[in-house]
């Protein structure tokens, strides 16, 4: 079959293979590294960085100009990489022809440097913003705009951050892998088959803003991963054919021991460090791909759908770096004095999009939920919808603790499937404040699924 997509600014009329909606393009190769940002303070233990948001022309598809809307020029931004303790100074400036925010995912920072409009006055175009923090945990978070965060994510404004403990593993390479899904052209994915609630899912899928990019490895390499998923809505489930997960973290921290999985689920806004030991033969390739998922509304694959392809170098194997056994300790959080409930529900409504709803109530009209610091809380999410969606709490870490099985790590975004009840444990041992959760599906959360915590001083 042969179909003309318009992509952007570009036209593609090339003959593409179309599984179901989706547009799979042939394998890319060339460098698909996200780039890093420059550390422009000399000073040990101060990170220094300056970020732009502007509009750039960039191709996701090669020989396809396409307008995004960037940081400092890419699709992803730059990855942020400091040290736990380090602190972290970020100069931005918005360039965007509208106001934004940058909210960094998952870190444990101060409420006012959260980047949420509650506790910030949105920096308006041509505007600048120092966020400032020190960041305390180890591990895979992202930055991203909190306002109209459904349009400024799609258009294509995230970057990874990465947090170095004390005790990092060495292995061969790490690599940053953002995973997001566009949408090529109006006739295709949205709109189309189970999809009632006008959630944005893509019909082409990116790896660092590359459509299929190739990962050179050779045989006997131990790759580590960081795997985030930035797509508004679309769930992955994720595997590598051949080639096992050992999972060492999730959202943050690590896990205890090291944990093997043939594939992970991998919602909206969570992360995956996982390490990848590559043990085929020199001059085979597999393909990681994302396997058929049902969330509920937006069933519409059936086919794995290709990420990206893992091709061996014919060079001869290398010696394996070992992988340690022993990673961290994940305290317990121990018994909580206050539980709360958070109910989700949604309405049909007419046409595309619905309202959604936490506790009967659409944000911002909310009555916020109260906690203390230094008092640990248990939620119970229940999702009283037909679909799944990715809950995620601002400011502090949890710990799933039933509802779903799941590996034992500290987490801030966790899958809630539908008609089910998650329980979190949530050791409010951050900072005092206002702080949001919300839906990840980008589109829920600014369409009333959302809420606030106040969080007051011990
Ligand atoms: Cu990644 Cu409130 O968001
Ligand atoms: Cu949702």
């Amino acid at each position: 079959m042969r179909h003309v997509v318009v992509l952007g600014l570009g036209l593609l009329g090339a003959a593409c293979g179309m599984g179901g909606s989706v547009f799979t393009p042939p394998p890319s190769p060339g460098d698909f590294d996200v780039k890093r940002l420059d550390d422009l303070n000399p000073e040990p233990g101060v990170v220094e960085v300056e970020l732009e948001a502007r509009v750039a022309t960039l191709e996701y598809l090669p020989g396809q100009p396409t307008e995004a809307w960037t940081y400092n020029g890419t699709v992803p931004g730059p990855a942020l990489e400091a040290n736990v303790g380090d602190e972290v100074v970020v100069h931005f400036r918005n360039n965007l022809p509208e106001e934004t925010t940058i909210h960094w995912h998952g870190l444990r920072v101060s409420a006012e440097m959260d980047g949420v409009p509650t506790m910030q006055t949105p920096v308006p175009p041509g505007g600048t913003f120092d966020y400032r923090f020190t960041v305390k945990d180890a591990g895979t978070y992202w930055y991203h705009p909190h306002v109209r965060s459904d349009v400024q994510v799609e258009r294509g404004l995230y970057g990874p951050i990465v947090v170095r403990g004390p005790q990092e593993p060495t292995l061969t390479r790490e690599r940053i892998l953002m995973l997001d899904d566009i949408r090529t052209s109006s006739g295709l994915g949205m709109g189309m088959g189970g999809m009632g609630m006008g959630e944005q899912v893509g019909n082409l899928m990116l790896v660092n803003g590359r459509a299929r990019p190739i990962a050179e490895v050779r045989a006997g390499e131990r790759e580590r991963w960081r795997i985030i998923n930035v797509a508004n809505a679309r769930y992955f489930r994720l595997t590598l054919p051949e080639h096992p997960f050992t999972v060492l973290g999730l959202d943050s921290g690590f896990l205890e021991t090291p944990q093997e999985r043939e594939e992970m689920l991998l919602v909206p806004g969570e992360r995956l460090d996982v390490v990848v030991a590559a043990d085929a033969l020199p001059g085979q390739q597999f393909e990681l791909v994302a396997r058929p998922y049902n969330q509920g509304h937006m069933n519409m694959e059936r086919v794995d759908l290709p990420l990206m392809r893992v091709h061996y170098s014919l060079a001869p194997p290398v010696n394996p770096p070992a992988v340690p056994q022993q990673l961290d300790v994940v305290e317990d959080p121990g018994t909580p004095s206050v539980v709360q409930r958070l109910r989700l529900t949604e309405d049909m409504g007419h046409g595309m999009g619905g309202t959604f709803r936490i506790n009967d109530e659409v944000y911002p009209d909310i009555t916020p939920l109260q906690a203390r610091v230094g008092v640990l809380q248990q939620w119970d999410v229940v999702n009283d919808t037909f679909m799944d969606h990715p809950f995620h709490l601002h400011g502090f870490r949890f710990q799933v603790v039933g509802g779903v099985d799941g590996l034992r790590a500290w987490k801030d975004t966790v899958n809630v499937p539908a008609g089910r009840t998650v329980q979190l444990l949530i050791p409010f041992d951050g900072e005092a404040g206002r702080w949001m959760y919300h839906c990840h599906i980008l589109q829920h959360a600014e369409n009333g699924m959302m809420g606030e915590v106040v969080v007051a001083a011990p």
